[in-house]
C-alpha cells in the first residue's frame, strides 16, 4: 500500500519507514526536517521537504493518492508548547486538520494518528484509554483536540481512524540535544563524561516502549483497530532515578546526576496499561526496558 508518513524524516516515523518497506509497502514523506534528519530517510524513499501548513501539501495528496496516512509530525515539545502555544496549536491542530480535509477529498482509507499521553494528566492510577482526559500542556491540549477533529471527521464524512497514544518512547534516532528524549540525553551525556540533570526529586515515574514496539504498533493498526483509541505502553513505571542506576550500569559510569527544579507541565507519573491493545491490535511489546535500552546504548556508543 502506499503509505504518506508525515514526520517520516524523524525519530519515530523513520523507524516506521524502514519497518513499512520490509513489509513491501510504499511509503512516502512529508517532512519540513525542523527536527528530523535527512540522514534518517533511507535511500530511494520519496521525500517531499513541505511545510505541514503549506498550500502546497494539498498537491502530495493530489499526486501520490496515498491508501494511508500516518501522521507523527508535529510540535513535540512540552516546553514550546508552553512558551508559544499558538504555533503549537497551529502545527498540531490546523496541521491534522488540514490533513484529514485532503485525506476525504482524496479518498485515503485510513488515517492513523500519533497521540500522546500528554492527554491524560496527572494521576497516580494506572491509566486506560477511558481514563479522564486533562492534559496539563498545551502540547497535550493540542493532541486531545487533534484527537477529537479525527473522531468528528470519521462520524460526519466516514474517515476510518487508529489514534495510538504512545506512552515515553525511546530508542536509536532519538535526538540527544534540544527535543531530544530523557534516555538519549542521559546516554550521550554519561558517554561523554557530562554531568546529566534530573529534574525534581527522580521519583516520578514513565512508562518507557522502545520504539520499534511503536513502528509495529503503527504497522499493525494498516489493517486493525479501526475508528478505536489504543494506548501503546508496556503497562509498567520505572522512576527516573532506576532508569538513571540502569543506564550508568550499562555504560559503566559512576557519574552522579545533579538534581534541579521540576519543570513546569511535566506529568508525575506515568503507567499506562496496554490491554486494550493487546486484545485489538494483536500487539504487545517485544521489549523490555533492559533489552531496549542496550540496543539504545549500543547505537549511541557507535555513533560516538
Ligand atoms: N517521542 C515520544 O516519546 C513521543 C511520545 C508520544 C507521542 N509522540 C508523537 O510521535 C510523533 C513523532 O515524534 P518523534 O519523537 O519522532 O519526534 P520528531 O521530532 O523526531 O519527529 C517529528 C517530525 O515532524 C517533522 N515536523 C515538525 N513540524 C513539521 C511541520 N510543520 N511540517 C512538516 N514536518 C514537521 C520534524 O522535522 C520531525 O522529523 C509526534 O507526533 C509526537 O507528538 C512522541
Amino acid at each position: 500500500m502506499k503509505i504518506l508518513v508525515t514526520g517520516g524524516a524523524g525519530f519515530i516515523g523513520s523507524q516506521i519507514i524502514d519497518l513499512l518497506l520490509a513489509e513491501g509497502h510504499t511509503p512516502i514523506i512529508l517532512d519540513n526536517l525542523s527536527n528530523g534528519r535527512e540522514e534518517n530517510v533511507p535511500n530511494g524513499v520519496k521525500i517531499y521537504r513541505k511545510n505541514l501548513l503549506s498550500d502546497k501539501v494539498e498537491r502530495i495528496f493530489e499526486k501520490e493518492k496515498p491508501d494511508i496516512v500516518m501522521h507523527l509530525a508535529a510540535q513535540v515539545s512540552v516546553a514550546k508548547s508552553l512558551e508559544n502555544p499558538a504555533e503549537d496549536a497551529a502545527v498540531n491542530v490546523l496541521g491534522t486538520v488540514k490533513l484529514l480535509e485532503y485525506s476525504i477529498k482524496y479518498d485515503v482509507k485510513k488515517f492513523i494518528f500519533s497521540s500522546s499521553s500528554a492527554v491524560y494528566g496527572y494521576t497516580n492510577e494506572v491509566i486506560h484509554e477511558e481514563s479522564s482526559t486533562s492534559p496539563i500542556s498545551f502540547y497535550g491540549t493540542s493532541k486531545l483536540v487533534s484527537e477529537t477533529y479525527i473522531k468528528l471527521f470519521n462520524r460526519l464524512y466516514n474517515l476510518p481512524y487508529t489514534i495510538l497514544r504512545y506512552a515515553n518512547v525511546y530508542g536509536p534516532r532519538q535526538r540527544s540535544d534540544g527535543e531530544g528524549g530523557v534516555i538519549s540525553i542521559f546516554i550521550e551525556q554519561l558517554l561523554n563524561n557530562e554531568t546529566p540533570i534530573i529534574f525534581g526529586d527522580g521519583n516520578q515515574t514513565r512508562d518507557f516502549v522502545y520504539v520499534e514496539d511503536v513502528a509495529r504498533a503503527n504497522l499493525l493498526a494498516i489493517t486493525n483497530a479501526d475508528n478505536q483509541v489504543l494506548n501503546i505502553s508496556t503497562n509498567t513505571q520505572t522512576s527516573i532515578n532506576l532508569l538513571y542506576t540502569l543506564l550508568s550500569n550499562q555504560i559503566h559510569s559512576l557519574q552522579k546526576p545533579n538534581y534541579e527544579a521540576k519543570r513546569e507541565g511535566d506529568i508525575l507519573h506515568s503507567h499506562l496499561s496496554n490491554t486494550k491493545a493487546l486484545k485489538n491490535l494483536n500487539w504487545e511489546p517485544e521489549y523490555d526496558l533492559i533489552s531496549g535500552l542496550e540496543k539504545t546504548a549500543a547505537y549511541f556508543k557507535k555513533k560516538e
